[in-house]
């Protein structure tokens, strides 16, 4: 194992099973993980449990794509070797996390993550008025927090979700992570700054807690920096109460946003399985010729002759993905020119698309026929993972002196 300080950096990011993944998650989310289980400690889920809070009506369906998306993990190139691989639900202390948070989450933060009335919105077919639903984000915090995770890859409609696991986070240490008479030290380590000061500090430390002003917490540190008469101890009391961390049990993680994925759909909105306009990683090469040759182009060239304008197509979004300066130039003179046909300008990227899913496909192809080993890997890692979870665990229960069954 190397010891370089990344290599002890924790990654934990999950995904829905909710159907065959396509190059936008290829781009957008698999591309980057891969990157990431060389650089850090990995945690990649099944996220089954998430799947279940709007698809509780069709819950066979999920069964049968958690196999099918490790498959698509697997054969883009994740590795158990190098990552650790699982199913939400092999770990019950995602479950019993999750439980022991909802203890301590005021309601209206769940109500007010904008996830929820937006997706309630959006899948009006279905009822989302739920308790599973309204939890979804915490479970999502749980199965962050059990990890102790630093980094959690997501993008850009997630950061809402890890803005919560840092407050929950936050919230429970303050509860549970201070020494017995923590508070009452860290009151009498404030008067010894006076008066006044002891009044400005209560008040930064109150804005920043129960508002998460981050100025006021800014405020509160240099006035404790500025204090020359406090001893060392009172010093770090003071910064932990300030914070609301007494002692750390549950590390706030960050979010490390995926970059918006370039990958386009074949209509040129983003790539989703609710635009359907995707090309999944299974399509066949001639299903992947039939859905390029069928891309609408830039309207105005409706005969050959007619020239037309790159920055119009949706195919051009393509080749700012898989061509090379070169091709980029023949198809920015070709089109604005004439010069070329639009079914000669999809001819490079057909190829390319096909390329990149050959060996993709070609090691699906492998585990498909020893769905026998994807079983093992999930429950290999399954098992892994319940390590780490069941000392987080341990750890959360001896901090809220639940220890009875310890
Ligand atoms: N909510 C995430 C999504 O829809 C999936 C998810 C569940 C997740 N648990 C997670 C992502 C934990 C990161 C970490 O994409
Ligand atoms: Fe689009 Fe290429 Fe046709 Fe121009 S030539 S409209 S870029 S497909």
């Amino acid at each position: 194992m190397s010891t370089t300080p990344s290599q002890n950096q924790r990654v934990v990011s999950g995904m829905r099973p909710t159907g065959l993944l396509h190059l936008g998650h290829y781009h957008g989310v698999l591309k980057n993980w891969v990157e990431m289980q060389l650089n850090y400690e990995c945690f990649f889920f099944v996220a089954d449990w998430h799947a279940l809070t709007t698809h509780y009506e069709t819950p066979g369906g999920i069964s049968q794509h958690v196999e099918d998306m490790a498959i698509d993990w697997l054969a883009a190139g994740i590795s158990p070797s190098s990552a650790t691989i699982f199913t939400q639900s092999h770990v019950p202390e995602h479950a019993e996390l999750h439980l022991l948070l909802s203890m301590i989450t005021p309601l209206g933060w769940l109500e007010r993550v904008p996830t929820y009335k937006d997706q309630q919105e959006k899948l009006k077919e279905r009822d989302l008025a739920t308790y599973g639903f309204l939890g979804y984000p915490l479970l999502q915090s749980a199965d962050i927090l059990i990890y102790k995770a630093d980094r959690v890859p997501v993008g850009e409609d997630q950061v809402a979700h890890i803005e919560l696991t840092r407050e929950v986070a936050r919230r429970f240490n303050h509860l549970y992570g201070r020494e017995p008479d923590f508070e009452q030290k860290a009151e009498q380590a404030a008067n010894k700054m006076g008066k006044k000061q002891a009044k400005m500090y209560r008040d930064l430390r109150r804005q920043y807690q129960e508002r998460g002003d981050a100025e006021a917490l800014n405020v509160g540190r240099a006035l404790l920096e500025s204090q020359q008469n406090l001893s060392l101890g009172d010093r770090e009391r003071l910064f932990g109460y300030l914070e609301g961390s007494g002692k750390i049990i549950l590390p706030e993680p960050q979010a490390a946003l995926t970059k918006a994925s370039k990958m386009p759909g074949l209509d040129g909105q983003k790539m989703s399985k609710s635009y359907n306009n995707t090309i999944s990683l299974r399509e066949s090469p001639d299903s992947v010729e039939k859905k390029i040759r069928t891309m609408p182009t830039d309207p105005a060239r409706g005969r050959r002759t007619d020239p037309g304008d790159p920055a119009k197509c949706p195919v051009w979004q393509f080749h700012e993905v898989y061509s090379d300066e070169t091709t980029k130039q023949w198809v920015q003179e070709g089109c604005r020119s004439a010069g070329i046909g639009c079914i000669e300008c999809k001819q490079p990227v057909i190829a390319a698309v096909q390329a990149e899913l050959a060996p993709i496909q070609r090691r699906a192809a492998e585990f498909e026929q020893d769905r026998g080993r994807v079983r093992d890997i999930l429950r290999e890692g399954s098992e892994a993972a319940r390590q780490v979870a069941r000392e987080t665990l341990a750890d959360v229960m001896e901090a809220m002196s639940f220890t009875h069954h310890l």
